[in-house]
């Protein structure tokens, strides 16, 4: 089997659902069941004994070792992380705590684990990273977009604190021969995205009749990938990616932020419109955001060529399929704004551990 950390977030649970769409290797999935994660998404999986949830702590060595020795996974797959650049401005210390401490933790169980296992599950062993694009700093209007050798940069609490997770991973590699790969991609979108983020809560900002907040100008510049199209690459880079390298992954969508507040109010102008009139009406300029980062752009060349891996959505297709997603889920939107489904968790887990194998 393999372990998947953060499985319950927006990326790992598409990537639990994609990875068992593929194969039937079970996966066990550690998360901590933050704000940020929610068992819902894995709803369609109740039952199914290829996904065994555990509800626990990447800072929790003693777990992580418990686990290791009972499940033997022959790869991990880390997403767990604290992610919203907002968040880490608020309230920087839980990103130290999970994306530095908790990598930190996950690497040195890992590397007690691999040690002890025979040479050939040794040299067949994974431990997959994935980061974000973010840990290289702002590029201007005209720079070459980011590859895997652009210096690192990190500019927010958020990206300085993957940006020292992913050098951990790069010093576990070369101190101890863990094999590790790094994967740093750009900003995803799709079903089950929470909907603190852009896309997601222009979207259901929008069919609340409630402003939409767009920080600056609106100029800021992001690459979009759509969130299964990460999902193949982790997928790719897992199965053939060169033990110690980094690849970056992203979408070839530049856009800036106005254009997908705009693109996000002419789809749902088209598939919900509203009596009171287009949906751009409710755009509003805000405060910007202290240090926002001016424009991310991903050169994906290389996993490309070596790896072969494309995405498979534009950003046409991709966007109106997420914006569809949302508006054929509201129960999903409704559970997560109201809160109710921490409630259901805090009763299907009151306590860490307490689904322990
Ligand atoms: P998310 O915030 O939606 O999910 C994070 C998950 O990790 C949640 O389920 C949460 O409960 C869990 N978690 C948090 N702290 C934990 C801890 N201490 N122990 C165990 N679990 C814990 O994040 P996401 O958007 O799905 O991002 C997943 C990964 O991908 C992160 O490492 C992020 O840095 C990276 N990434 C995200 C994007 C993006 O656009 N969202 C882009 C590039 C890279
Ligand atoms: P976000 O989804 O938070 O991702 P990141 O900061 O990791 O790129 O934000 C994407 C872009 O959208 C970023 O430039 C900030 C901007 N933004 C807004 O303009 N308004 C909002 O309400 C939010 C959440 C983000």
């Amino acid at each position: 089997m393999i372990l998947v950390t953060g499985g319950a977030g927006f990326i790992g649970s598409n990537f639990v659902l994609d990875w068992l769409a593929h194969s039937d290797e079970p996966v066990l999935n550690l998360d901590a069941l933050t704000y940020a994660g929610n068992l819902h998404n894995l709803d369609s999986l109740r039952g199914d004994p290829r996904h065994v949830f555990v509800h626990g702590d990447i800072c929790d060595r003693a777990l992580l070792d418990r686990l290791l020795a009972a499940h033997r996974p022959r790869a991990i797959v880390h997403f767990a992380a604290e992610s919203h650049v907002d968040r880490s401005i608020h309230g920087p210390a839980a990103f130290i705590r999970t994306n530095v401490q908790g990598t930190f933790t996950l690497l040195e169980a890992a590397r007690t684990h691999w040690q002890a296992l025979p040479a050939d599950e040794q040299a067949a062993f994974r431990f997959l990273h994935v980061s974000t694009d973010e840990v290289y700093g702002s590029l201007g209007p005209q720079d070459p977009a980011f590859t895997e050798s652009h210096p690192y940069q990190p500019n927010s609490p958020y990206s300085a604190s993957k940006a020292a997770s992913d050098h951990l991973v790069r010093a576990w590699f070369h101190t101890y021969g863990l094999p590790v790969l790094t994967t740093n991609c750009s900003n995803n979108y799709g079903p089950y995205h929470f909907p603190e983020k852009l896309i997601p809560l222009m979207i259901v900002n929008a069919l609340a009749g409630k402003p939409l907040p767009v920080y600056g100008d609106g100029s800021n510049v992001r690459d979009w990938l759509y969130v299964k199209d990460h999902c193949s690459a982790i997928r790719t880079v897992l199965a053939r990616g060169r033990v110690g390298e980094t690849y970056n992954v992203g979408g070839c969508n530049e856009m800036t932020n106005l254009e997908i507040v705009r693109t996000v109010c002419a789809l749902l102008d088209e598939l919900r419109p509203d009596p009171a009139g287009p949906y751009s009406r409710l755009i509003t300029f805000v405060k910007d955001r202290p240090g926002h980062d001016r424009r991310y752009a991903i050169d994906a060349r290389k996993i490309e060529r070596e790896l072969g891996w494309r995405p498979a959505e534009t950003f046409a297709t991709g966007i109106r399929k997420t914006v569809q997603w949302y508006l054929d889920h509201p129960q999903w939107v409704a559970q997560v704004q109201s809160g109710a489904y921490r409630e259901w968790m805090a009763t299907q887990y009151p306590s860490a551990h307490a689904k322990v194998a």
